[in-house]
């Protein structure tokens, strides 16, 4: 549903993305796992044409977006990262006028905007301003404006950042509920359990580059063990002496990991050493990234 082959783009000196390859299939949710400034939104902003590639090759739904932006366009739905409504206008009137830059007649849209509104369950809201909506509210609305012209794939830039905890679980409910439907989903996030919640596949992307591709369970598997014992302290050495009964520890900042295999493990020793924070919790999607930049998805 989306391909793409050495897809590069650079602003000015500044190696935004650095020649990804890309081969989302259709009903997917694919996810773009990677800290600030990764080049998740530059890719996102290159599939739905806003950015024309410096190089590479890009087709969704068997268009060539960069041969034919407008007809590649007309199928994908857009979430960008940041919500750009129209704060002079209502809920209702965001989505149907929305819906005429798709030159979708009247009538359609206004019966697309009332089915929207019920399915992010903002009906109440309709005749509301924007200015008067809480964030969440705007992001809700702004993920359900990527509906509106019935695309085949959507494209969701971080579309929890920003939200309260059960603002997040509704919306994710909903992504879920598309995927039922039978649409491909491109989703970009730091947040590393919201890739995992999602995700069918996923890259993890940093500077520009795709690191690994592939199931959050595969990529969790492909680490050293299933559970991991991780400190925190103002003295990683010592911590990484005293926890050497569980092997061979890895220190990242002021982090210290050890990969358990499971079954009974002593964390006294480590205690007794002065470190207060240490727990043992299972191997997560942020280790395979820790494993593989040595810096964690925050920063
Ligand atoms: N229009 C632009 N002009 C100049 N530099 C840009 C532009 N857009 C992006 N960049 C730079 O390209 C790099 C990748 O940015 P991008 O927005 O794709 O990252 P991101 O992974 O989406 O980050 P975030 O998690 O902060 O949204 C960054 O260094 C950014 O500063
Ligand atoms: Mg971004």
């Amino acid at each position: 549903m989306v391909t793409a082959c050495g897809l590069s783009k650079a602003f000015g000196d500044v190696h935004a993305v650095r020649g990804i390859d890309l081969d989302i299939r259709p009903g997917e949710v694919y996810g773009f796992l990677g800290p600030n400034g990764a080049g998740k939104s530059t890719i996102m902003k290159m599939i739905y044409a806003m950015v024309r590639p410096d190089a590479g090759t890009l087709d969704v739904a068997g268009i060539d977006v960069i041969a034919e932006p407008r007809r590649a366009k007309a199928r994908l739905g857009v979430v960008p990262q940041d919500n750009n409504l129209d704060p002079d206008l209502t809920v209702r009137q965001n989505l149907t006028v929305y819906a005429r830059y798709y030159g979708i007649p009247k009538k359609i849209a206004h019966r697309r905007a009332d089915e929207l509104l019920e399915f992010m369950q903002l009906t109440e809201k309709r005749d509301v301003v924007i200015y008067d909506l809480s964030g969440g509210m705007q992001r809700r609305l702004v993920l359900i404006r990527g509906l509106i012209n019935e695309p085949q794939v959507l494209i969701l830039d971080e579309p929890t950042t920003g939200l309260d905890p059960q603002a997040r679980q509704h919306v994710w409910q909903r992504i879920r509920s598309l995927k039922r439907r039978g649409l491909t989903i491109l989703i970009t996030t730091h947040y590393m359990d919201e890739a995992a919640h999602l995700c069918d596949r996923l890259s993890i992307m940093d500077r520009g580059r795709i690191l690994v591709t592939g199931t959050p369970r595969d990529l969790i598997d492909s680490l050293p063990a299933a559970e991991v014992v991780e400190a925190h302290t103002d003295n990683p050495e010592q911590a990484l002496r005293a926890g050497s009964h569980l092997g061979e520890g890895e220190q990242y900042g002021d982090g210290v990991y050890w990969f358990v295999a499971g079954g009974a493990i002593d964390l006294d020793p480590i205690v007794k050493a002065g470190v207060a924070q240490v727990a043992r919790r299972p191997a997560n999607l942020e280790d395979v990234f820790l494993q593989l930049t040595g810096r964690d998805l925050g920063e």
